[in-house]
């Protein structure tokens, strides 16, 4: 078994919170409401992990399997020029992009077929040394909500998910990569997991992501992260700030 990388997620608390950073070998759920900043969060780690150990990077590309169509290369070019102030570098956001691998995930399906290209294209960069350390899917849960509709498909989406959370665990043991993965927070009560405040996908996002982290607003730029559950560390609240520069203290 390969040592556990962590990634900084270049806030002091919310890397504190993390004991350091988000973990390799372990899929990270990002969940909250509409806005709460966990593609900007996807974004930013996007950059932080091409970075070099020195700077809380692993040195490694991404691969993004982006089921809304929300990635931004312009959010990366600022978020690499936020990095270039604050360590006084010259870092180049053109190279940043090109390490950054982004499949569109039409349908669940799809979704679920992309981490085994994932896999193919990660030991491929492996080869060509710049091996895959963060693999995102944003959201992951848009397409199941959107196509299992009603109580009689249920059993088989919870199936279907299940196949891909284990896929997802898989890359992130084999790469020794961070694996993160968005999930919104239900607008209105679910059928069968009433609760509002909790993230869709029930008992199985929940029971196969390694690390939850609860997003909500708050004023301004403003965001609070809540670790709500893992595997060693306490529970805990991060402030962090969504900047023009990316995400920060
Ligand atoms: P959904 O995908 O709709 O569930 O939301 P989300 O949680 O992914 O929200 P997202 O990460 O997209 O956050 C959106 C918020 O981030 C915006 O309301 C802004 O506050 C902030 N944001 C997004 N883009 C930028 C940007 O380019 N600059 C700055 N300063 N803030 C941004
Ligand atoms: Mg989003």
């Amino acid at each position: 078994r390969k040592l556990v990388g962590k990634l900084t997620t270049g806030c002091t608390e919310f890397d504190e919170m993390m004991g350091g950073g988000i973990e390799t070998q372990a899929i990270t759920e990002l969940y909250g409401e509409f806005g709460s900043g966990k593609t900007q969060v996807a974004h930013q780690l996007a950059v932080n992990v091409q970075m070099d150990k020195e700077h809380g990077g692993l040195g490694g590309s991404v691969i993004i399997i982006d089921t809304e169509n929300t990635f931004r290369p312009e959010r990366i070019t600022q978020m690499v020029k936020g990095l270039s102030e604050k360590y006084g570098m010259d870092l180049n956001p053109e190279e940043f992009l090109q390490n950054i691998h982004v499949a569109r995930a039409y349908n669940s399906n799809h979704q679920i077929l992309l981490v085994d290209s994932a896999t193919d294209l990660a030991n491929e960069l492996k080869e060509m040394g710049k091996p895959v350390r963060l693999l995102i899917v944003d959201s992951l849960m848009a397409h199941f909500r959107a196509e299992y509709v009603g109580r009689g498909t249920l059993a088989d989406r919870q199936q279907k998910l299940n196949k891909h959370m284990h896929g997802l665990l898989r890359f992130g043991d084999l790469f020794n990569a961070c694996v993160v993965v968005t999930n919104q927070v239900m607008a209105k009560p679910d059928a069968f997991f009433g609760d509002p405040t909790r993230p869709v996908g029930g008992h199985i996002v929940g029971h196969t992501a390694t690390f939850r982290l609860y997003l909500r607003k708050s004023k301004g730029e403003k965001r609070i992260i809540r670790l709500v559950d893992s595997p060693s560390l306490p529970e805990g609240e991060a402030v962090v700030a969504v900047t023009m520069a990316g995400l920060t203290d």
